[in-house]
């Protein structure tokens, strides 16, 4: 049987990582599909498109010269641009806002969409986003809303930058982050939301590894003990 999990949330809530250790529990796949959007993102900087131009970045698809593959090298999640490997490039700030940008148009969410379903259709899969729950796999027997209040999303992110070696001023990246919440949310195509039958798993109060088993928790009620 394929075991088939839907998480969502807002930036910073911790998905990537969850998502990740949750997987290699289960011994699944982690499909980050913030990196999809990311590589979007980058392909317009790299062709000197500014992200806010829809018809300059639907141009862009329609040249095929932003073709986003994804590869697993040892479960590890690697993304591709044009056969090109980005998964580092497309850790900046300018990237994630370009990402969130280019997310909101019908074309490029359709061109990913597309590929994420085909993945979880050949295995099991955990997938991470904005839509996952909502619109890539509405029938996910698990879905997750994830979210944490934005200061605490804030500090995390503060000192995950901390940790890369880059300057990281509090109030400057919870603006950000209020800008690029709002951005997700206020889109009209596939905006961020709960899905209805999602649970709501609120991490402010909780630390790394109780979040996991906050997630096994309910991962299990719904397949049984991993
Ligand atoms: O999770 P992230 O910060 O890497 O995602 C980057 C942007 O991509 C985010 O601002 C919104 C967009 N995104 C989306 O619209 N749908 C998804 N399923 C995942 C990400």
């Amino acid at each position: 049987m394929l075991v088939t999990i839907a998480i969502d949330g807002p930036v910073s809530a911790g998905k990537s990582t969850l998502s990740d250790a949750v997987a290699r529990r289960l011994n699944i796949l982690h499909l980050d599909t913030g990196a999809m959007y990311r590589a979007v993102g980058l392909a317009a900087l790299q062709n000197g498109i500014d992200p806010h131009d829809q018809e300059a970045v639907e141009r862009i698809f329609l040249d095929n010269k932003a073709q986003v593959g994804i590869e697993y090298e040892n479960e590890r999640q690697r993304t591709l641009l044009n056969g090109q490997d980005v998964s580092q490039l497309i850790r900046t700030e300018e990237v994630g806002l370009a990402a969130s940008a280019v997310s909101r148009y019908p074309t490029v969410r359709r061109y990913l969409v597309d590929t994420q379903r085909r993945l979880s259709e050949k295995t099991s899969i955990l997938m991470d986003g904005r839509d996952i729950g909502t619109v890539v796999l509405p029938h996910a027997p698990v879905k997750i809303f994830l979210t944490a209040s934005p200061e605490a999303r804030a500090r995390r992110r503060c000192l995950q930058l901390k940790k890369q070696g880059k300057k990281a001023c509090f109030d400057e990246v919870l603006r950000d982050l209020v800008k690029r919440d709002e951005q997700d949310r206020g889109r009209a195509a596939d905006p961020l939301r709960q899905a209805d039958d999602a649970v709501l798993l609120d991490t402010s109060n909780l630390d790394f590894e109780q979040s996991v088993r906050a997630i096994m928790d309910i991962v299990e009620a719904r397949y049984g003990q991993k």
